[in-house]
């Protein structure tokens, strides 16, 4: 099967790039961004990122640290049809943008300093492309989290509804 080199996801027909459409369109950005599938050796740093209060106060799943044993399992078992990259900007990884098996797109930036740049808006444009077959895609923010409120509204999203404090905003494509 035709693989992109870079987010190494399928290519349904032969480019004349070796990189998919929705690569090539980020590396074409003003950002130094790039994607690549999330892997095994990644998992410490992603551990660090994740069990930072500072990170992971804004996930609706998480409200503690990570225990590696279980971040190892959950690396192990993830369904089929989720997808999570690691979020390369001037050739050091900073984040992680993800896609679950319910279609609910999920950002973060480990890396502080690469925040405020556009890094993550980039992030998740790309993945909205790259899956644009799976629209509607979703995503669930806090209502106090202004950044990532921003964020998706720039990427298209729409805010379809509020469920206590949290705002479901919906990606039609
Ligand atoms: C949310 C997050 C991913 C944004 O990443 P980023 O690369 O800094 O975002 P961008 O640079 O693409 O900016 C997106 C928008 O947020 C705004 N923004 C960035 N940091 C902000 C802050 N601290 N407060 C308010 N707005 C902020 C930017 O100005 C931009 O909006 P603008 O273009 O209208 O000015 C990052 O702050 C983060 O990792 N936060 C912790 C985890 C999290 O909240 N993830 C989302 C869970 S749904």
């Amino acid at each position: 099967m035709n693989v992109c080199a870079e987010c190494r996801l399928p290519m349904d027909r032969e480019h004349e790039d070796e990189r998919c459409g929705a690569c090539v369109a980020l590396a074409g950005r003003d950002l130094d961004i790039s994607v690549a599938p999330l892997e095994r050796t990644d998992l410490e740093l992603v551990l660090a990122w994740r069990s930072n209060t500072e990170v992971y106060r804004h996930f609706r799943d998480q409200d503690a640290p990570l225990e590696w044993e279980d971040h190892v399992e959950w690396f192990e078992s993830r369904d089929v049809r989720r997808h999570d990259f690691v979020i390369s900007y001037d050739e050091r990884r900073v984040g992680v943008v993800s896609l679950d098996d319910d279609d609910a797109v999920s950002v973060y930036l480990g890396d502080v300093s690469a925040r405020g740049q556009g890094v993550a808006t980039n992030a998740v444009r790309w993945l909205c492309d790259r899956f644009a077959d799976r629209a509607p895609l979703f995503a669930d923010v806090h209502a106090d989290n202004d950044a990532s409120k921003r964020l998706f509204e720039h990427c298209g999203f729409e805010r379809k509804k509020q469920t206590g404090d949290w705002i479901r905003y919906v990606y039609e494509s």
